[in-house]
């Protein structure tokens, strides 16, 4: 099969859905530090919610990821660049995954469900544990902190290769 000069619809409309959601629920989280807010229950139950849906979501990003062949990297990109892409596009999609398990099993570990918009509440795993609930509170922030690293190095690579490289790998992630 040919090398495709851009990304399939399907998985543009994920890159930068999950992209908006991320960025939203990384915000959302670092707010919610200011507990004494009238707006931190709300925010809390949203951010809840869309963590469900960004769980939903990576998994189907993931599946439709096997449906197709992505662009090639530009050929002339030296071994350390191809493999540090690599490595922080695996690193990428491994916090895409524990950001929502990690919150599911703090709430859970706390003993209490998340509520689905009033429609139905998912029910906790397992039994409260105090333990439990430090050891994935103090995941789901490292992991957050390292998603925002890795966010700041996609984002540049990106600017870099649009900006200063102009090849192809930016825009076969925008048209
Ligand atoms: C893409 C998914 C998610 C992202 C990016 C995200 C991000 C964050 C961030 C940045 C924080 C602040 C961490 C800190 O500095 O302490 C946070 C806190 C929190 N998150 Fe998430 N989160 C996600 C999913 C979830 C899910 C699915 C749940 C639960 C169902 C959840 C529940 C919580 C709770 C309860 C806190 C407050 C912890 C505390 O300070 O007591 N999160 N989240």
């Amino acid at each position: 099969m040919n090398n495709p000069a851009q990304f399939p619809l399907s998985a543009r409309i994920f890159h930068w859905g999950m992209a908006a959601l991320i960025f939203s629920m990384l915000l959302a989280g670092l707010s919610m530090v200011q507990t004494l807010q009238a707006w931190h229950a709300p925010i809390v139950a949203a951010h809840k919610f869309f963590g469900v849906l960004a769980l939903i979501a990576v998994i189907a990003r993931l599946a439709n990821r096997f449906r197709f062949k992505s662009p090639a990297l530009p050929a002339d990109l030296p071994a350390a660049q191809k493999l540090a892409a690599m490595v922080t596009q695996a690193l990428l999609y491994i916090c895409m995954f524990a950001m929502p398990i990690s919150g599911f099993l703090m709430v859970s570990a706390s003993g209490q469900g998340i509520n689905m918009l009033g429609l139905f509440t998912l029910p906790p795993i397992g039994e409260p544990s105090l333990v439990g609930y430090s050891f994935f509170r103090e995941l789901h922030a490292i992991t957050a902190v390292l998603l925002m690293l890795l966010i700041v190095m996609h984002v540049t690579a990106a600017v870099y290769h649009g900006l200063i490289r102009k090849d192809n790998l930016l825009r076969s992630m925008l048209r």
